[in-house]
């Protein structure tokens, strides 16, 4: 592993090790398995292929100054993925062997948890899917939990630095009353032809407003949004987006820098009211706002090309917890042994 280059790593899919696997069959789970194959074998009549019964997880391993590794909320993780799992009647996996799977996984893949100060960390990818065969549309019998692991960089390319980004009315990623709430392949293969189009136009990602309406800001592609006002700290509030972790985490650290946070439903034309915006996620980390370009009303909201004095006092207060270079007063991160 010496010889990967950890600096430049994107955010990618590589291989590592192995991975973790755990089987739910006959009305219950069974054990924690290593296998070292990245393939896996199902029913061609599996219901994660056809209808859509699949939930995911992102959370990050980082390897601190003192050489321990560090994960970030776990258990935050873990319930979000049971509340994806009830959303689609899908049984939900114990918080315990959650955590246990992705311990093991780290604990399998060490070598691969980028060292500390070079910006990297261990992507964690938990998956659980629906393996047993149905053709009515109806939920499986059979289910697979897996956890695999891959070193990453920045999701956005620029880091930490300011990124435009792009309003289009005609693109929904989810329905008012619908998935957008948890984390299913559905909301994102539903945003694959806006995102796309967006990078293809040069911006970072798409910022989606309410189906309902159109008139209020709901999230990013693959993160939540906020933006800075006066002294606050401004994010929307929706059913149709996921509640962040991240954000969850900044919101905190807000109120902890003597800010006024403020969760609520956030007009399209209140960008124009923002000093810095972000966007916000495990993989996004703080990614700064430079621009929100409205495309059908052609307005362009600027923020500028550095990031703005609160992203930055956010984003090293939520990184120096992380790797473990500050307190932890709220008991967010857990060693692994
Ligand atoms: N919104 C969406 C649609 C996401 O996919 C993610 C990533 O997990 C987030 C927001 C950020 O959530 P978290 O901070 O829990 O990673
Ligand atoms: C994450 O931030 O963990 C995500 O899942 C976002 C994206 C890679 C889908």
């Amino acid at each position: 592993m010496e010889n990967l280059d950890w600096k430049n790593l994107g955010f990618g899919y590589s291989d590592t090790n192995s991975n973790i696997r755990c089987y739910y069959r006959d009305g219950k789970w069974g054990a924690l398995e290593v296998s070292n194959s990245n393939q896996i074998t199902m029913h061609m009549a599996a219901t994660c292929l056809h209808y859509g019964q699949e939930a995911f997880e992102g959370l990050k391993a980082y390897r601190g100054k003192d050489g321990k590794i560090r994960v970030f909320r776990i258990e935050e993780n873990a319930r979000r993925m049971q509340s994806s799992a009830r959303g689609i009647l899908m049984p939900e996996l114990p918080v315990e062997t959650f955590k246990e799977g992705v311990f093991k996984a780290i604990k399998e893949n060490e070598e691969y948890v980028p060292p500390y100060g070079s910006g990297a960390s261990l992507y964690i990818r938990p998956l659980l899917i629906g393996v047993g065969p149905q053709i009515g549309v109806k939920p499986a019998d059979e289910y697979l939990f897996m956890v695999f692991v891959m070193p990453v960089g920045p999701y956005f390319k620029e880091g930490f630095k300011p990124t435009d980004y792009v309003i289009y009315r005609e693109y929904d990623r989810a329905a008012p009353q619908g998935t957008g709430n948890i984390k299913v392949g559905g909301n994102y293969a539903a945003s694959l032809n806006a995102g796309i189009r967006a990078h293809n136009e040069g911006y970072s990602a798409v910022l989606y407003l309410d189906a309902r309406e159109k008139k209020y800001l709901d999230e990013c592609g693959p993160a939540n949004f906020f933006g800075i006002k006066g002294n606050s700290y401004v994010t929307p509030k929706s059913q149709s987006i996921l509640p962040s972790i991240t954000n969850k985490s900044l919101r905190q650290l807000a109120k902890d820098m003597g800010m006024n946070v403020e969760e609520r439903k956030v007009p399209v034309e209140e960008l124009a009211e923002f000093s810095e915006a972000g966007a916000c996620g495990t993989a996004a980390v703080l990614s700064p706002v430079r621009s929100v370009y409205d495309a059908d009303k052609d307005i362009r909201y600027v923020y500028g090309d550095e990031p703005g004095e609160v992203c930055q006092k956010l984003y090293e207060k939520l990184i120096n917890i992380q790797y473990g270079c500050e307190d932890d007063p709220y008991g967010w991160v857990t060693i692994v042994e």
